[in-house]
């Protein structure tokens, strides 16, 4: 029998975890924003090795949307996802509504902000979309008091500053991240692949297999990053897609890099008619 507990509120999750903790417990939390699939699953799965108590979070954080993003329309599928989360073990679900986690709207709130990294790649394509996730995620944060906390590799730019918020902020939470779950054909699992046509769908393996080129080039072929980054976008452009960007980067820092930097990863975003998609894969430059 399931033994899943489900808070709305933040003091319903308090008093649960306050027993947790009371009793030498450690808790480790699972922040995401629902629809749940085999992507997300991989990362509680990953929780239930890294403490005593799994708690998953379930939040569309308005404030990490822009007035003409996707916050209406972002795929809510509450039965479904405690369907999955009794099915795996998880202790509790802290499911809060925006009045809850927001109480003098969004405007009202204080924030969080990394500087600089924010701003770049999705940052320059969504105005103050990074300081909606680092605020949220400070706020769960404090309010589960995780040990622990595990992200999706898929967002690599926000597990790079969520990492920078703990360091900067020395927050004692441990970040853990788990490799991208992947289609069978290589699209990576999100929630936002469900408003694909059938034919959008079948075009949009190409982001990956595009980075898989940009990789190879880059070990391979003496052309500058630059033209190599020039290349990937014309090839998704070539394929329907309308790239945000298409950008390799020193992989520990996200700077342009040098010649010398050997670490990097390609990152992309790119839109196949109103869903943005994005992908990375790291490339270890030989
Ligand atoms: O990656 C996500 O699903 C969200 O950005 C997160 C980390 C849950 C914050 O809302």
């Amino acid at each position: 029998m399931s033994s899943l507990q489900i808070q709305h509120t933040i003091s319903g999750a308090r008093e649960v975890i306050r027993q947790w903790l009371a009793s030498g417990e450690s808790v480790v939390l699972v922040p995401t924003m629902g629809n749940l699939h085999a992507g997300h699953m991989s990362l509680v799965n990953r929780a239930r090795s890294l403490a005593d108590r799994v708690v998953v979070s379930i939040f569309v954080n308005p404030l990490q949307f822009g007035p003409n993003e996707d916050f209406e329309a972002y795929p809510r599928t509450p039965e479904q996802d405690q369907e999955l989360l009794e099915g795996a073990d998880v202790d509790l679900l802290f499911e809060p509504s925006v009045e809850e986690m927001y109480p003098d709207g969004k405007e009202g709130t204080a924030v969080v902000e990394v500087p600089g990294i924010s701003d770049v790649l999705c940052g320059a394509h969504r105005n103050g979309h990074f300081v909606g996730v680092v605020t949220v995620v400070t706020k769960l944060f404090n309010i589960i008091q995780p040990t622990v906390a595990v992200f999706g590799e898929k967002d690599f730019q926000q597990l790079f500053i969520i990492r920078r918020m703990v360091e900067d902020l020395n927050s004692p939470v441990q970040v853990v991240s788990v490799p991208t779950r992947r289609e069978d054909d290589g699209l990576a699992m999100s929630s936002r692949n469900r408003y694909l046509s059938p034919e959008q769908r079948s075009v949009a393996p190409g982001l990956y297999a595009t980075l898989q080129q940009v990789a190879q080039q880059v070990q391979s072929d003496d052309d500058s990053l630059e033209d190599i980054e020039d290349w990937g976008k014309r090839q998704l452009e070539e394929l329907g897609f309308v790239p945000d960007y298409l950008s390799i980067r020193e992989r520990h820092g996200l700077s342009t890099p040098s010649p010398s930097d050997l670490d990097l990863v390609v990152l992309v975003a790119a839109r196949l008619g109103s869903v943005r998609l994005i992908d990375n894969l790291v490339i270890d430059r030989v």
